[in-house]
């Protein structure tokens, strides 16, 4: 068994290697081998990667991809896409250009609030915080100034702040919940640093309030950070045509269009199958963030609990045909940067950027929405018609013969065998056996 170590972050990262493999790698020289073959040769680069976080080893690459054809708003954009899994590029391609011939994607931002919590502690009477608070907000306010100097400038900034009596959901419970208009910043670093700003000011100020001390009882501050739920940030993009425009290769337009709109019903109603549905739109919508630079967890924090936000879990996306035209839609909450974070640092985030044509963060919202609309479309339109497996298993039949470590000429008998014939593991594995005899 390891030993444990101190002072591990500041060995060097070859002493880092070393101690790893050393003590869970059986000082195997194939492991230190694979760690270093992911350094990149470029050492500014490399010092980059190792700066993001502590005690970086190697780099962790993941396909950097691009969906072309994509119409939004009357421009077409090539979406920067990163993700390992081998039917998601290929699947908002195809929906991409299915959009292309009818009419192309619309989008709108429906909001762009952002919001953070001071969450208090108070076990006095209500009435004492309520006038605490009337006499400190504006003090809080002045005592942010230097912080949103530059924000405001831009049209941003602390938008509101308020007392919220939470003690029905927990005893002794309030919270200052504040709002925020961030720009083009994701804004998780500037509302953090106003909201721990005015929690100090708070808290110093409660000290010297005169009713608390005559009742000898005072608010606490339990903790201060941004909210992932942000509701009010939302933005929502939307497909929409003729009924008998639907008609396809495989099925008819009336037949499509009722099936797809039963199987969003489905996903409305039942939470097994939402979650999948859901999951499938974030193999989009991550995509985009990653390929962006922004936060992943934080996105998928917000949205799942929007699709929550009712009580059940249920679709992110919505479809329905009136009069003889099929709408289909989604509306998220997304918090996005197109600059501060990895946006002007990591060399490909930036690159995804001028892909993108430089956006600022609404069109990029706008983008986001999109990709997590087609990649839906996509999985229902195969869900419904041919069933989800045959693109799939296509996609992913390079990784069944790198696993069966193919060579060059085995491959690409492979590649023409599986065109007429339905791929499986197993169907793979012997048709490279029966080459290979
Ligand atoms: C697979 O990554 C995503 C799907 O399961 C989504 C869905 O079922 O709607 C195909």
């Amino acid at each position: 068994m390891a030993n444990p170590v101190s002072g591990f972050s500041k060995k060097s990262k070859e002493e880092k290697i070393t101690w790893l493999a050393e003590n869970y790698l059986a000082n195997s020289p194939n492991a230190v081998a694979t760690l270093k073959k992911y350094w990149n040769p470029d050492e500014k680069i490399q010092q980059l990667h190792d700066d993001f976080i502590e005690n970086t080893l190697s780099n962790y690459y993941l396909p950097f991809g691009i969906a072309p054809n994509f119409l939004i708003n009357g421009h077409l954009y090539a979406i920067p896409m990163v993700i390992e899994e081998s039917s998601v590029v290929a699947a908002a391609s195809n929906a991409a250009k299915f959009w292309l011939k009818r009419g192309g994607f619309k989008a709108e931002v429906l909001g762009t609030e952002k919001n953070g919590q001071i969450h208090l502690n108070f076990f006095g009477k209500k009435e004492l915080l309520t006038h605490f608070f009337a006499e400190v907000k504006p003090k809080l306010i002045a005592g942010i100034a230097s912080l949103q100097k530059k924000m405001q400038e831009r049209g941003g900034g602390l938008k509101s702040i308020a007392l919220i009596d939470a003690t029905e959901k927990l005893e002794g419970y309030y919270q200052l919940h504040a709002t925020f208009e961030t720009l083009d910043a994701m804004g998780a670093n500037f509302i953090n640093s106003c909201l721990e700003a005015m929690a100090h000011i708070f808290e110093a100020e409660a000290v010297r309030f005169k009713p608390f001390k005559d009742h000898n009882t005072y608010p606490e501050v339990v903790l201060s950070i941004l909210s992932n739920y942000v509701p009010n940030c939302r933005v929502k993009a939307k497909v929409s045509c003729r009924v008998e425009d639907l008609t396809d290769k495989h099925t008819d337009g009336t037949t499509f269009a009722t099936k797809f709109v039963r199987a969003v019903a489905i996903a409305k109603a039942e939470r097994h199958r939402a979650v999948t549905h859901n999951k499938g739109i974030m193999n989009g919508i991550d995509a985009v963030i990653l390929a962006t630079g922004n936060d992943f967890r934080a996105v998928e924090a917000g949205i799942h609990a929007y699709a929550a936000k009712n009580g059940d879990y249920t679709s992110l996306t919505h479809a329905k045909v009136e009069n003889g035209i099929f709408t289909f839609w989604i509306e998220i909450p997304l918090a996005l940067g197109t600059v501060g974070g990895l946006t002007t640092l990591h060399p490909l985030v930036k690159l995804a950027f001028e892909i993108l044509q430089k956006p600022d963060a609404k069109q990029l919202m706008q983008v986001v929405a999109v990709a997590g609309l087609a990649q839906n479309f996509a999985a229902i339109r195969s869900l419904v018609t041919t069933g989800i497996q045959k693109g799939h298993m296509k996609m992913h039949l390079m990784n069944i013969l790198n696993q069966l470590e193919a060579s060059e000429g085995e491959k690409e008998k492979a590649v023409s065998y599986f065109k007429e014939n339905t791929v499986s593991h197993s169907a793979v594995v012997s048709f490279v056996e029966t080459l290979r005899t």
